[in-house]
């Protein structure tokens, strides 16, 4: 035993695939914690081997964000569990996986996991997380619909898209929803938003976090228009507001509070389950602009 390090991996991403570093780096400074709210030892094993200044780009250990973004990922994580107990065989696909690392946290060793990002994010993630026997990565857009082939819906499909849609244009988020409803109209479709003034202030290159600037967010979307999520298929047949739950200190504690806050609680980022259904609203409004 020589006792070496193994050899670190270099990512060297455009500056939308980058924003998955940041993600995963807040991941693995939360799981670090002794109290954590998301245990996410792969997140913690990956910001190791990658050869990237994080603390230089996103700040050192310690703040809130960490703590907010892993509840974010916490909400998926309950959808998609509860998904494998309806359909243990089903299809998970994760739309702008980046690295994330629920697989490993979730995953009931039944269901199909179909990861698709854009091929420089693919093509990292296959070099740190090579995909285990039921997991598929497809190096596509999103916004293609070639990858929606790829997808056996025979057992019940849940799509997520955890920090994506941010990133599209707002027609192709209401384009990317119609399609999910068309092809899979038995299926659920869980995301995540970001508010109006939040999106502003990305394409305005005003969202700093140390030495990083977050790259333009096109879409936006205030909680309190989820409603209009229904214009975009007339298939869309239920709309949930996925709430966080848990947390310590003042964020577990005001967290419950801000989506109740009047006026204020629009403000603020959302997870949102889209349920479609092909008995639904045939009358509904197809077609109308989400935005
Ligand atoms: C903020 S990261 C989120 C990564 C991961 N879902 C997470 O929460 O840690 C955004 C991800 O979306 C991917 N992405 C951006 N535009 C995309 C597109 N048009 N199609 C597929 N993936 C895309 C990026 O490459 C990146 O992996």
């Amino acid at each position: 035993m020589t006792g070496q390090q193994p050899q670190k991996i270099g990512a060297a991403l455009g500056a939308v695939p980058e924003t998955a570093l940041w993600t995963l780096y807040h991941r693995a400074v939360e799981a670090r914690r002794w109290d954590t709210v998301l245990p996410d030892p792969r997140a913690v094993e990956l910001v190791e081997r990658i050869d990237y200044p994080f603390e230089e780009r996103f700040g050192p250990d310690g703040g809130v964000i960490g703590q907010i973004q892993a509840l974010r990922v916490r909400a998926f994580d309950r959808e998609v569990a509860d998904f494998l107990v309806r359909c243990p065989r089903g299809t998970v696909v994760c739309l702008g996986e980046g690295l994330e690392t629920q697989y490993w946290r979730v995953d009931n060793g039944r269901a199909q996991w179909l990861s698709v990002d854009l091929p420089e994010a693919v093509a990292l993630r296959e070099r740190l997380l090579p995909p285990a026997p039921r997991q598929r990565l497809l190096a596509c857009s999103a916004t293609d619909p070639a990858w929606t082939d790829e997808v056996d819906p025979t057992h019940g499909v849940l799509i997520t898209a955890q920090g994506l849609l941010m990133y599209l244009r707002p027609t192709e988020v209401r384009d990317l929803i119609a399609r999910c409803a068309e092809r899979f109209p038995d299926g659920t479709f869980v995301f995540d938003a970001v508010p109006r003034w939040f999106s502003r202030a990305a394409s305005q290159g005003k969202l700093h976090d140390r030495g990083y600037t977050a790259p333009p967010m096109p879409w936006g979307m205030d909680a309190d228009e989820q409603w209009k999520l229904a214009t975009a298929h007339p298939a869309v047949a239920e709309i949930r507001d996925v709430l966080p739950t848990g947390g310590r200190g003042p964020v577990g504690a005001l967290l419950p509070y801000a989506a109740r806050l009047p006026v204020l609680g629009a403000f603020r980022p959302s997870v949102v389950a889209l349920r479609f259904s092909a008995r639904a609203g045939r009358g509904g409004a197809a077609g109308t602009a989400v935005r």
